[in-house]
């Protein structure tokens, strides 16, 4: 398998908790980006002050697996952030994020789809897959829209199961055989 190390940004744990079930599933490295003024109201304005350089060297690795969570349509500040400061080290990215879009809407407004195109746009090539985890998928039937649960349901070991799961377990094949 590819050696492959996870870099992840997280505010309120959920990618945090699959940055961390990817890194175990695949045996690799993981290291948290750590933005300079870590505020989630100013990333929400688009002001941002870099990140602190990373502890491992991203040159080392041949695939980075980007984990990390869309905020109103935007591939957020500390992501695009590490990108562009690493893009030249970068060989191959996978994005994967637990968002709220879920798939049926992935294409409008605030979707993940968007955010994919546009770090599609930037990697090109190297960009290699695009994965989300839409929260929906741990909710029940009557909560799936339900705006409050979408933004305050959390990953853990308790709810990371079902269909997140098989999604999940189908990705880390799918990475597994590439
Ligand atoms: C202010 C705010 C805006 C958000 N906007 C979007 C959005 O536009 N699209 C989306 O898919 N999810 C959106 N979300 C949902 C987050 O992506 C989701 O809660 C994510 O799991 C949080 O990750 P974390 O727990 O690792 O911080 C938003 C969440 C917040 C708090």
């Amino acid at each position: 398998m590819q050696n492959t190390i996870v870099i992840y940004y997280s505010n309120k744990g959920s990618n945090k908790y699959l940055a961390e079930k990817i890194s175990k599933e695949l045996s690799c490295e993981i290291e948290a980006i750590r933005p300079r003024l870590n505020s989630f109201f100013l990333f929400l304005m688009n002001i941002h002050f870099g990140n602190r350089s990373l502890k491992k060297d991203i040159e080392k690795y041949e695939r980075v697996i980007l984990v990390g969570p869309i905020w109103v349509g935007k591939f957020i500040p500390p992501l695009r952030s590490f990108v562009q400061k690493y893009s030249s080290g970068i060989k191959k990215l996978v994005f994967v994020t637990c968002c709220g879009s879920p798939y049926a809407k992935k294409d409008e407004k605030f979707g993940h789809g968007l955010v994919f195109k546009e770090i599609e746009g930037i990697l090109k090539e190297k960009c290699t897959l695009c994965q989300a985890f839409p929260i929906d998928l741990i909710l029940p039937e009557d909560k799936k829209d339900d705006p409050d649960s979408l933004m305050k349901t959390r990953l853990n070991d308790d709810n990371f199961n079902g269909e997140i799961r098989e999604r999940f377990n189908e990705f880390i094949q799918l990475l597994s055989g590439k």
